[in-house]
């Protein structure tokens, strides 16, 4: 019975029914009890539930006229935002559910994919050490709960597992999504919405199943406001939501002394919290960690006793990051999205720095006090010494 109602919701949800199925099913189910208060003569509760399921049908209607069958007036482009500064475009961005019914113009079109292929040649400038790339597909794949996509970004690493490569992937595809930000468009990772065998045919021979793996996709276009109502919730309820930076970053390998962003030393960083905070994850898990390590420079030695340094004699060092989770694709993939926003974050205040793999002597943690199995150190930000 599980397995017959699994894959009817499996069916629904690759139909691109689902979205519209949800509200029915709620819609139903107040029906029940307004019929049931109408029965035990509570007039009053019975019209409010009656009105309330009215409603979600009429919506639902709605939705599958305008989205499903596509009956709706044409949409305007969405305006570009090169006005914006950094860190507010990477506030502004956030996943897009519903797209026009329209591609890319042809100067988008080539803008972004002049983007990627800069990425997909900067292979030097990687954290790993494995070639990775990103493939345009111009087809509208099924995807969960997206609607409307017809194009995507796919993500390819190889297929011999490298946490390294997962990490670059976040990284150089998040690069990606901000320029597309500002360029007005909408963007939405999609991992485990999405259907990797069908992603496999549709990239034919930009695909060898031997040697690659489909790690992700983001998919691109306008965005619609025609968006289901399912959607709209789960958008406003679930994803528009961050733990605080005081439960992200740290100041101790135990993950117990927040820090403080708004005290120096931190506060030089000023809104690179703030951006990797509201950076995406898969389920909006939020799965990575930072420390922040400072050096005292200047610690004065008197009858044998360090006496500690002055405020401004203490200088940050180097910026830990880690993941709480041991997800393999996921939780590495979130990890470089916050690269991405950290890095495009320091460029903008003009900070500099560069991401280094340490080892436990060089981090100095069995001093510091060793960290428990979790969370997992992956790469720290050192910053440069003319900083
Ligand atoms: C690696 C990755 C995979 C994701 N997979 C999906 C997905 O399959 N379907 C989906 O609708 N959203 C997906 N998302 C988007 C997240 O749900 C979203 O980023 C998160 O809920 C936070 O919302 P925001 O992006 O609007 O800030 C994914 C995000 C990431 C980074």
């Amino acid at each position: 019975m599980l397995n017959y109602l699994k894959n009817i919701k499996l069916r629904l949800q690759f139909t691109g029914w689902l979205q519209y199925i949800l509200p029915v099913v709620v819609a139903i189910f107040f029906l029940g009890i307004a019929g049931l208060f109408g029965v035990l003569n509570f007039l009053n509760l019975s019209y409010v539930f009656l009105t309330i399921s009215v409603l979600l049908f009429t919506i639902t209607l709605f939705d599958i006229t305008t989205i499903k069958f596509n009956i709706r007036p044409t949409e305007s482009l969405p305006r570009r935002r090169d006005d914006m500064d950094a860190f507010d475009l990477m506030r502004t961005r956030r996943s897009c559910r519903s797209f026009q019914n329209r591609k890319l113009k042809p100067s988008d079109y080539s803008e972004l994919l002049n983007v990627v292929r800069e990425v997909n040649h900067q292979n030097n400038n990687k954290i790993g050490h494995n070639p990775i790339r990103f493939e345009y597909i111009n087809a509208p794949l099924t995807v969960w709960p997206v609607v409307g996509a017809q194009e995507f970004f796919v993500a390819i690493a190889p297929k011999n597992y490298s946490r390294q490569s997962i990490v670059d992937v976040g990284r150089n595809l998040q690069k990606v999504v901000h320029h597309a930000t500002k360029m007005g468009l909408g963007t939405c990772w999609i991992g485990p919405g999405a259907d990797q065998s069908s992603i496999a045919q549709h990239l034919g021979d930009q695909f060898n199943s031997e040697k690659d793996h489909i790690v992700c996709v983001c998919a691109i276009g306008y965005k619609s406001w025609f968006t289901p109502f399912f959607l709209r919730i789960m958008a406003s309820v679930v994803q528009h939501r961050r733990l605080p930076i005081s439960s992200l970053f740290f100041t101790d390998y135990q993950f117990k002394k927040p820090l403080d962003e708004k005290v120096a030393p931190f506060d030089r960083f000023g809104r690179c919290y703030e951006v990797c905070q509201w950076a995406p994850s898969s389920f909006n898990s939020q799965t990575t960690r930072c420390v922040a390590v400072k050096e005292i420079t200047n610690e004065e030695h008197r009858n044998g006793n360090t006496i500690p340094a002055k405020k401004s004699e203490i200088k940050l060092k180097r910026f830990d990051f880690y993941t709480s989770t041991k997800s393999r694709f996921y939780s590495p993939v979130a990890l470089g999205i916050w690269f991405a926003n950290w890095e495009i974050g320091c460029e903008a205040l003009g900070i500099k720095g560069h991401f280094e793999i340490l080892s436990e002597n060089d981090r100095s943690v069995s001093t510091m006090g060793k960290v428990s199995e979790l969370p997992i150190y992956d790469v720290s930000w050192v910053l440069d010494e003319a900083n």
